[in-house]
């Protein structure tokens, strides 16, 4: 283990100490503030819509900043720059009206949670002081759960997406629960559909079937949409919830353009999605499905992306593999296919869980970002944490030993596996693995839970989530864990973001961020100068210091101008 001190040589900034207040520290010599909160206007005729006793009302909810910042990915576009940005979900409490009680009572109110859900593209520019969101940018543009969708891949048009409003199967509506994010080679946003399932109920008669408890679909939905509108009601649309799940591609430069959901990179509960190429120009895209015990995929295209050139089939024609991790640290990419787990090809995308279990893929500890290095052929999954070994809470799901890359049975702290593919090729169907770091507390445990040797008293963790390579090729790691501050977690204060570096091991911490909030969400202005970082269900009244917590995306940049990291 090393001092935090002689951590402090490797990096270019001083670590900071943990933190347990309702504030956000940075180290020395930077400095940060608010970019954008929750309710803040998009767009002019909404300025001053957010009340802080009332929130924002439902006919102004699609013309502010959503709630529950998560992934994000800034675009250069026409010399103007562009951040999208997902909502990930809303705490009903806060967004209703006190006597609701957290439950929608009227459509409206149930339009009002769905608007403040989904993504946000904005134009954002250098005021000289950590940018400003461009307010009426032609860019800008909200993406709810009632905006219409495409689907391509083998999915689209197939029996298992048709309803009674799109008999054709082809035009979903709405994105949700968008988790992490992608960015593709050509400069379109990926958002990536995590929890989906929770968000219909049934009125009557609920669907049966393996593919609807391996996906936790079925009781009531967690905001009584399907009392309201019929699309989320299971009892009258049970091919609905098929519509959701995947990864979906936003074009940022062109806001008429149609978000696309690609049915051939699987159906699961996504985190985000990392995009690089093979040796021979294929499109590799790396996935998490962040439940106990469900598994890592990769999608690899049939054609190859050349720089500007066609993207046509890129990410509707190729195949989907699943991660098997030998205890040797070997492992190796499973082709899930008709003759590997006996499905049908929509099948096998649709219920990706059930063909990977069919193939023998290895259950992971909660699979959250995958983050490839960009100056060497590695990936890197944060595993954020397992606390409830053996008990499924995926009904149908697979046996979860402690084996391989997730080592402890109880694992209330975290992993990050890293995998080096074959011949220096994202496309090769073999690699092998390492613990990057395994988080733990070396003042409580002196075995396994102390965690691996880079981890110490000055710089520990727990529940690594969020993950991104700068262009310099340091891992930043943002925490999504128990900031109690107690017990096993003593000393490891708020929600935080680090930087490791790859090649050593050290890892220094670089931010805290209020009680309550996890750190989700990363992306730098185009000179790297300034860094945009989401904060997610902060507690107390940050950052108003009163009226409700609003989570935010804040800017961080160094005083004297120099280049983040
Ligand atoms: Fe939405 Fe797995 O984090
Ligand atoms: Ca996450
Ligand atoms: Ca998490
Ligand atoms: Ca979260």
């Amino acid at each position: 283990a090393t001092s935090a001190n002689a951590q402090a040589a490797a990096f270019k900034f001083a670590p900071i100490g943990i933190a347990t207040d309702h504030d956000i520290h940075v180290p020395e010599g930077y400095q940060w503030k608010t970019l954008v909160r929750w309710g803040d206007a998009l767009f002019s005729e909404a300025n001053g819509a957010y009340d802080a006793e009332n929130g924002v009302s439902a006919d102004m909810s699609d013309k502010v900043f959503g709630e529950n910042t998560d992934g994000m990915e800034l675009f250069e576009v026409d010399g103007k720059q562009l951040i999208a940005v997902n909502s990930e979900y809303v705490n009903p409490k806060i967004n209703l009206p006190a006597d609701a009680e957290g439950t929608p009572r009227s459509a409206d109110e149930v339009t009002l949670l769905k608007n403040l859900q989904g993504v946000t593209v904005m134009e954002v520019a250098d005021n000289g002081n950590g940018y400003e969101v461009v307010i009426d940018s032609p860019y800008n543009r909200r993406i709810t759960h009632d905006t219409p969708m495409t689907m391509d891949g083998p999915v689209a048009g197939t029996d298992l997406v048709k309803t009674n409003a799109d008999p054709a199967g082809m035009s979903p509506v709405g994105t949700m629960n968008n988790c992490g994010s992608g960015k593709t080679l050509w400069g379109t946003y990926l958002t990536c559909e995590e929890n989906f399932n929770g968000y219909f109920g049934a009125t009557g008669a609920e669907p049966v079937g393996a593919g609807y408890t391996r996906y936790g679909i079925g009781g009531e939905g967690r905001y009584a949409y399907e009392k309201f509108d019929a699309r989320f009601d299971l009892t009258a649309e049970p091919n609905e919830p098929h519509r959701h799940g995947w990864i979906t591609e936003i074009d940022p430069a062109d806001p008429t353009s149609t978000p696309v959901k690609h049915s051939a990179l699987g159906r699961f509960k996504h985190e985000n999605a990392e995009m690089v190429q093979a040796a021979d120009g294929r499109v590799v895209v790396y996935m998490g499905d962040d439940e106990r015990g469900e598994f890592i995929y990769k999608y690899v295209s049939n054609g190859i992306y050349t720089d500007g050139g066609s993207t046509e089939g890129l990410l509707s024609d190729g195949q989907l593999y699943v991660a098997k991790f030998n205890d040797d640290q070997t492992g190796e990419w499973l082709a899930l296919t008709p003759e590997t787990t006996g499905m049908s090809a929509e099948e096998i995308l649709v219920f990706a869980r059930m063909a990977g279990s069919a193939v023998g893929a290895t259950t992971m500890d909660r699979p959250e970002w995958v983050a490839c290095n960009p100056l060497k052929v590695e990936a890197y999954c944060a595993l954020t944490n397992n606390k409830n070994r053996g008990v499924k809470p995926n009904a149908g799901g697979d046996d979860t030993p402690a084996v391989g890359p997730n080592p402890r049975e109880t694992n209330n702290y975290g992993q990050i596996v890293r995998w080096t593919p074959a011949n220096e090729d994202h496309g090769s169907t073999e690699f092998t693995w390492d613990l990057y770091v395994m988080a733990g507390n070396p003042t409580v445990y002196d075995n396994a839970y102390a965690g691996s040797d880079n981890v110490n008293a000055g710089n520990m963790f727990n529940s690594p989530d969020g993950m991104a390579f700068d262009s310099e090729g340091m891992l930043w790691i943002q925490t999504d864990g128990d900031d109690s501050n107690e017990g096993e977690f003593e000393g490891q204060g708020n929600n935080q973001m680090l930087v490791g570096n790859p090649e050593t091991g050290e890892i220094a911490r670089f931010m805290t961020v209020p009680n309550g909030a996890e750190v989700t969400g990363l992306c730098w202005s185009a000179d790297r100068k300034v860094a945009f970082v989401g904060v997610q269900h902060p507690g107390g009244s940050w950052p108003d210091n009163t009226g409700k917590p609003r989570s935010a995306v804040v800017a961080v940049w160094r005083k004297d101008g120099a280049t983040v990291g």
